[in-house]
């Protein structure tokens, strides 16, 4: 299968690129980043790129929380304008399935239940909670305390940042292109990705950059809140697998079906940071108490979507793939 990989030269791009490769496909990079200069956002060089593909690999984005509201032009320019190039150009040259990188930001805040009232939808959190070291969030309700669950991918979404925004408008366009064509499209939610060529710590990178960052100037990771907050943190290359067997698979014309994309192990972001400080021999991780407007509390995955669907396993389980990533080094 020839597949335009946009985006093919990024951190999960170039992973899936590797892992077409592998499977005997023919994937071809398409990258503001590469040599070529090639913007999702340019309808003449997008066509022109179109031609002879079988498929789409969407990974192309501006990524991360970023410099928040400051940056919204960007993001919505990158993420949602260049999607939408990319859909028009792929509707005119008649390719019909299109794999998009989705995110589990999507959500917002995971999936919590109260003793008294199920499963509930907290908002967004307070500046005064958060200032007050309340990391939790409380039932909506009756203020009790929440437990975090698994959240499944018919949870209703809740976008809380601009990223969160416009990684939920692509999923809308591309549901869009597949009405309107007969194409099948596949979002993968991914979760926390980390893994080899994981980009350095940046207002756009993720916080295992972080840690691995400071540790490799040896300081100590600082973990913000409580370090309690919980994630799921996903191998790069089982992403990249998940990508080769959303592409294999034979998907229902006309819709865009949605996969969670985790490990399916939850931890949280303090074991994150013992976990790397201790593969590279580090200082102890320091918590702080500090947060990020906009970051949610815990947000983990119910993948079971995925394996069942697509036969997809993760391969990598987290200490030997943190092991991996603290020798790797900040690239
Ligand atoms: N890293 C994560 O944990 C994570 C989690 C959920 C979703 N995602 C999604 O996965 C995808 C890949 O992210 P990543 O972590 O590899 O980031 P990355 O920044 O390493 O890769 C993104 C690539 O897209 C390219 N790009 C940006 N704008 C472009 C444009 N207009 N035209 C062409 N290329 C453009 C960049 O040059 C870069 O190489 C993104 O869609 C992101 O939203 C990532
Ligand atoms: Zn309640």
């Amino acid at each position: 299968m020839r597949v335009l990989v946009t985006g093919g030269a990024g951190f999960i791009g170039s992973h899936v690129v590797e892992a077409l490769r592998a499977g005997g496909h023919e994937p071809l990079v398409y990258d503001v980043r590469a040599d070529t200069g090639a913007d999702v956002r340019d309808p003449v060089s997008v066509a022109r790129a179109l031609a002879g593909v079988d498929a789409v690999c969407h990974q192309a984005a501006m990524v991360g929380l970023g410099n928040g509201v400051a940056d919204a032009a960007e993001y919505v320019s990158r993420n949602d304008l260049g999607t939408a190039v990319l859909l028009a150009a792929m509707a005119e040259a008649g390719v019909r399935h299109l794999v998009l990188a989705g995110s589990m930001v999507v959500y917002g805040e995971g999936r919590y239940e109260c003793p008294r009232h199920g499963v509930v939808r907290p908002g967004p959190r307070a500046v005064t909670d958060l200032d007050a070291g309340r990391f939790e969030p409380s039932c909506p309700r009756c203020g009790a305390e929440l437990s975090p669950g698994l959240v499944g991918e018919d949870a209703p979404a809740d976008p809380r940042n601009v990223y969160a925004a416009t990684k939920l408008a692509q999923e809308h366009l591309a549901a869009a292109w597949a009405r309107s064509t007969g194409g099948s499209a596949v979002s993968l939610r991914y979760h926390n990705v980390y893994g080899p060529r994981m980009p350095r710590d940046t207002p756009y990178a993720g916080v295992a950059s972080f840690f691995r960052s400071a540790l490799a100037r040896g300081e100590a990771p600082r973990v913000f809140e409580d370090g309690r907050q919980r994630r799921d943190f996903v191998h790069v290359r089982d992403v990249a697998a998940a990508n080769v067997a959303a592409l294999e698979t034979e998907a229902v014309p006309g819709v865009l079906a949605a996969y969670n994309t985790g490990s399916g192990e939850p931890r949280t972001v303090g074991e994150l940071a013992r976990s790397l400080a201790a593969a590279c021999g580090g200082p102890e991780p320091v918590v702080t108490g500090e947060y990020r407007l906009g970051d949610v509390r815990h947000i983990t995955a119910d993948s079971s979507r995925l394996r069942a669907a697509l036969g997809w396993k993760p391969q990598v389980g987290f200490e030997e793939g943190m092991r991996e990533f603290a020798e790797a080094g900040p690239v």
